[in-house]
């Protein structure tokens, strides 16, 4: 093998660049030329990169967002969109692609695989954390981060003003983000989508709560739950509380990587290298049981990740 290529796809996560750092390191230290591609698979098919030398990836560890560029392409679900983009890489003679980003950038794998028989290897990068198979997702821990220190800070107005506060996350479909970010900024009360949500119920606790010596609340409530919006209207309609709402939004996307983003990304950008070295073929790095590691991109996708309810249980018992 002598040339690989790398792209960051799908929503950006912080870290992504220090994903791109390792991976054009790691790659030119083993010998191999990289070209980065723009804009996610739309540079794939558009032909638009650049050679990746070692200065190429000077100082952006430190970076959020993407150098690259990152866009969610819909030509790359078309078999035309794949074509073009299987040529496009054999033409530049890339032998083996780096995807770094979620599960539909590593559906976009999959399917170039077939399309041009060139080896894949994901690097999973979303702050949902939603990918199978990993216990963890690069953007992740920074924005667990950044929400959490947005909730401690409307606390601070919650208490004084003694009021009912939801503040709402990203997550997708799911419910990883909220769960992290409740329990570690102590919420009254998590709603995920993965649990069906009762608001008569959620009003008798936040009565009772009152009725125990609560004079505040807050309710970290996930994107895929339902409108935010409605659901606090309806709380005071049921209880007569004021409520506030906040959707934190795309805040949580952006920043400065964490360390722990930084060492993760560091990690799967070297063993994303070592992979294609190997000769694999359809791979994603991951974390399992703590070790990096590795599964198989098809894998991955054919499998729901599970949202560790025992933790849901712990927020409710330690926030009474
Ligand atoms: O997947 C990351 C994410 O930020 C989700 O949490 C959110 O639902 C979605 O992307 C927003 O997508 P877009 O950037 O296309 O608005």
């Amino acid at each position: 093998m002598k040339k690989i290529g790398v792209v960051t796809a799908g929503g950006d996560a912080p870290g992504m660049n220090a994903a791109i750092r390792s991976v054009v390191r790691s790659a030119l230290h083993n010998n191999l030329e990289v070209i980065g591609f723009e804009r996610g698979y739309l540079g794939i098919i558009e032909e638009q990169y650049r050679p990746m030398g070692p200065r190429s990836v000077s100082g952006i560890i430190n970076l959020g967002g993407t150098i690259l560029k990152t866009s969610r392409c819909e030509e790359i679900r078309t078999p035309e969109g794949l074509k073009k983009a299987a040529e496009s890489l054999k033409s530049k003679g890339v032998e083996g692609l780096v995807t770094i980003g979620g599960d539909g950038t590593f559906r976009g794998a999959i399917e170039l695989y077939k399309a041009s028989g060139i080896p894949m290897v994901g690097i999973p990068a979303t702050i949902d954390n939603d990918v199978a198979g990993t216990e963890t997702t690069i953007g992740f821990d920074t924005a667990v981060n950044t929400a959490l220190s947005a909730i401690d800070k409307i606390r601070d107005t919650a208490t004084s003003h003694e009021r009912i506060f939801v503040v709402e996350v990203m997550g997708r479909t799911r419910g990883f983000l909220a769960l992290e970010v409740g329990l570690a900024g102590g919420a009254e009360i998590i709603l995920v989508p993965e649990i069906k949500l009762n608001i008569e119920e959620m009003c008798e606790k936040l009565q009772r709560d009152r009725k125990e010596g609560k004079i505040s609340e807050i309710i970290v409530m996930a994107e895929g739950v339902g409108n935010s919006n409605e659901i606090a209207n309806s709380i005071t309609q049921k209880t007569g509380y004021l409520v506030r709402l906040t959707a934190l939004g795309y805040i949580q996307r952006g920043g400065t990587p964490t360390a722990q983003s930084r060492v993760l990304a560091s990690e799967f950008g070297n063993h994303a290298v070592d992979l294609l070295l190997d000769g694999e073929k359809k791979k994603m790095v991951a974390v399992r049981e703590g070790r990096i590691s590795s599964v198989d991109l098809d894998d991955s996708m054919r499998k729901t990740k599970r949202l560790d309810m025992s933790r849901l249980r712990l927020a409710e018992i330690i926030s009474h």
